[in-house]
């Protein structure tokens, strides 16, 4: 029986199955309005980024193969916006409702904290059920919900917004604040 073995940093050299994972549900689904798959040097910039930005880049292996992965980047760019960040949870189409996403979502809002960020904010394409699920699981609850804004598979798709604090949120100023 296979087993998750970690959940791990990712690493340069967990591009091409990120790229992978990433293209089936560009392809298939409406999570992500991408409408074409991202490139692996898009992959590899943005893992670099995580990296020089000390943001977490996480993947979930199964026997030492990468079956999903989760990041978090500052929400907007806009300075103010330093200490609230936007998740990316994406596993792989073999491996969908066996626990992985859970798994991965958990401990990215950990090491998200660790961080440095006060908010976690998911930004849900097409107010996917099962991507909306695995949130509210971990305690996100629904900010709010754009009506057909999107337009993929010749369908009006809305986007959900979900939030929740990590660490001590808004309860006191972040570390350093002049
Ligand atoms: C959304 C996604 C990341 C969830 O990961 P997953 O590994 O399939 O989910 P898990 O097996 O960890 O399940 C987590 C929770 O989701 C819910 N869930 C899982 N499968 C579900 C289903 N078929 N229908 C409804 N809810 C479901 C359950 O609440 C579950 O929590 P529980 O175990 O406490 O009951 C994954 O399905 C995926 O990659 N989907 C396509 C891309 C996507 O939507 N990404 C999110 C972008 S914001």
């Amino acid at each position: 029986m296979k087993t998750v073995t970690a959940i791990r940093r990712a690493t340069t050299a967990d591009a091409h199955a990120i790229t992978a994972i990433y293209a089936h549900h560009v392809s298939h689904g409406t999570a992500t309005f991408d409408t074409t798959a991202r490139t692996l040097d898009a992959t590899i910039a943005k893992i670099n980024e995580c990296d020089a930005r000390s943001w977490p880049f996480l993947v979930a292996e199964e026997d030492g193969g990468i079956v999903g992965y989760a990041y978090a980047t500052q929400f907007r760019d806009r300075p103010a916006y330093a200490f609230a960040c936007e998740n990316s949870i994406y596993v792989h189409p073999t491996r969908v409702g066996r626990g992985y996403g859970k798994r991965l979502l958990t401990a990215l809002l950990s090491a998200a904290a660790r961080a440095g960020f006060r908010q976690m904010v998911a930004v849900i394409g097409g107010g996917e059920p099962r991507s909306i699920a695995l949130h509210a699981s971990v305690g996100f609850r629904q900010a709010g919900r754009l009506h057909s804004v999107g337009r993929k598979f010749g369908r009006w798709l809305d986007t959900v917004y979900m939030q929740i604090a990590l660490g001590a949120g808004d309860a006191d100023p972040p570390p350093d604040e002049p």
